[in-house]
């Protein structure tokens, strides 16, 4: 969940430092920092670092940080530099106490990177592909690394379980975990797999053990990866949904249609991708099994098909279960905006999602997308009336949330909603939203309800009367109830649209950044 940028090559490295740090901000935002010869790094946001960085020598390699072992600290922030070798690390050592015990070193850090920087210290050989091949396999767990040694010209890097790419240029070469660090520089890159490690040069990479390969070339929209005239990246990708309906229509479903038509599938997913997952079985009514990525695993009996969705196919919990559900012998179908992620390369079918780039942390025109792949799965594809819808969403006026306790209701694919309303609520503006299935509040819930409380309720056109019961049943308990209303047309997606920009709206309205809510990262790639 951390960012990894390295770069080697001609350009002013300040200004790939910049371009590469901003781009993978997104993945991890507590604490920044690079070496370049020089070790400099810090707690806090990365433009308020970069005011403080004049210049940058070439080759570097930089880092954003979303902490997993130690505290928010400039000790823990990346790089690590122990003896002759620096390195950034996304991912986590599982052993690295047990491998610290055995290392002559004094520890500057609480983190389970140094480690990894100490033992390729320790074993350093002037062959230094030998020194990662010794080294790589005493990590237990996951990492994406970039290295530099003193005295030697090029960037090592290895991975495995989280992504990183090498982005390859003419007289450049760029080591990053992902291709909007470099995208405006060259749109082509090579996705490294799992156990491979190498290093670049300027003119050169290698990947040890894969010969002639060829990169593969992005032919999406960059310009998705900048802000343009909107304040946030959310903001933005909220309106695009207006333009995705065609692109994700678009996708030929058919091939998977059929498997969801006849087979029972599993569908394994987290966070928002969950939600969609719910959406599709109250959609379809196919014989579909939504279940929580992390918890699969306790879950699983014999699926013959799992249905993996995941934005970024790079979610660790998502994946790990789509690999055990493989051990058991099931067929894998997934959708993904990245068909070339580490998910899309474990399935037997991959739908992409076509949603283009999505940078805000919090997931809206990929969560629109998986919605309207379910309606593209039972064939509806009008695209007209979902625009329409959308374009209600975006236009309707907002309310406001003044509650210390709030709600998100509603019954049947109204809970779907009511379940992501909540989610994008407390995840950008850190106050507690909880969602419940209207019929459900009487069982317990309801003794929450009184006037410190407001209520969202979604009333789509599914059990409408008897969620409007439910809705009287609150109200009598003295909660302040906003109805969520839009024609039944599509009901579902103009308030999707709705959900995202209360939450976007009520962030801004009390200081948060929608882009980077705190403690989250966009691809979670940490269990
Ligand atoms: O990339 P994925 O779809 O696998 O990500 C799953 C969740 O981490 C993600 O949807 C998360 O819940 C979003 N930040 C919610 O806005």
């Amino acid at each position: 969940m951390c960012g990894i940028i390295g770069y080697i090559g001609d350009r002013d490295g300040l200004e790939i430092l910049k371009y590469g740090l901003k781009a993978v901000e997104y993945r991890g935002y507590d604490s920044v920092g690079y070496y370049d010869g020089r070790l400099v790094k810090d707690v806090g946001k990365v433009d308020d670092f970069l005011k403080k960085v004049k210049d940058v020598k070439v080759p570097f390699i930089a880092h954003t940080r979303w902490a997993t072992h130690g505290k928010v600290s400039a000790e823990n922030a990346h790089p690590h530099k122990v003896g002759k070798i620096a390195l950034v690390h996304n991912g986590t050592i599982e052993n690295y106490k047990a491998l610290k015990e055995k290392l002559p070193y004094e520890w500057k850090s609480e983190t389970d990177t140094e480690v990894i920087a100490a033992l390729l210290d320790y074993y350093n050989e002037e062959d230094f592909l030998k020194t990662l091949e010794k080294v790589l396999p005493m990590l237990k767990g996951t990492y994406a690394l970039a290295i530099i040694r003193e005295g030697d010209p090029r960037i090592y890097f290895a991975k495995k379980d989280t992504p990183l790419l090498l982005g390859i240029g003419e007289g450049e070469n760029f080591v990053a975990s992902d291709l909007v660090a470099f995208l405006p520089y060259t749109n082509r890159y090579i996705r490294l797999e799992d156990g491979e490690y190498g290093y670049i040069e300027r003119d050169k990479y290698v990947i040890k053990g894969r010969e002639n390969i060829r990169p593969q070339t992005f032919e999406g929209d960059i310009k998705a990866a900048f802000k343009g005239e909107f304040p946030t990246f959310m903001l933005k990708e909220i309106h695009e949904q207006l333009d995705i309906v065609p692109q994700v229509l678009s996708v030929d479903v058919s091939e998977v249609r059929e498997i969801f038509q006849t087979q029972e599938i599993d569908i394994i997913a987290a966070g928002t991708s969950y939600h969609a997952a719910w959406y599709l079985r109250y959609l379809t009514g196919f014989n579909v099994h939504p279940y929580v990525a992390s918890e699969y695993p306790y879950l699983m009996r014999e699926p013959k098909w799992v249905f993996a969705i995941s934005q970024s196919g790079e979610t660790i919990d998502t994946i790990k279960a789509v690999k055990q559900a493989k051990q058991k012998g099931a067929k894998v179908i997934s959708l993904t905006n990245y068909v070339s992620s580490t998910l899309a390369a474990l399935s037997d079918y991959v739908v992409p999602l076509n949603a283009g780039i999505e940078i805000g942390v919090a997931a809206t025109k990929t969560f629109l997308a998986q919605l309207l792949f379910a309606h593209n799965l039972i064939g509806d594809k009008d695209i007209k009336g979902m625009k329409e819808a959308v374009r209600r969403g975006l236009e309707a006026p907002l309310f406001e949330l003044t509650k210390p306790k709030i709600f998100f209701l509603g019954r049947g694919i109204n809970y779907v909603l009511a379940m992501e309303g909540a989610l994008k609520f407390k995840e950008l503006t850190y106050v507690p939203a909880e969602a419940f299935p209207a019929g459900e509040m009487k069982h317990g819930p309801l003794s929450l309800f009184d006037k410190d409380t407001d209520v969202v309720f979604f009333l789509g056109p599914q059990g409408r009367e008897l969620a409007k019961v439910n809705m009287e049943e609150v109200r009598a308990r003295g909660a302040n109830v906003h109805e969520v209303i839009f024609p039944d047309k599509y009901y579902e997606l103009s308030a999707t649209v709705f959900l995202q920009r209360l939450a976007h709206e009520h962030a801004v309205r009390w200081g948060k950044d929608p882009d980077k809510p705190r403690h989250l990262a966009k691809s979670v790639t940490v269990e």
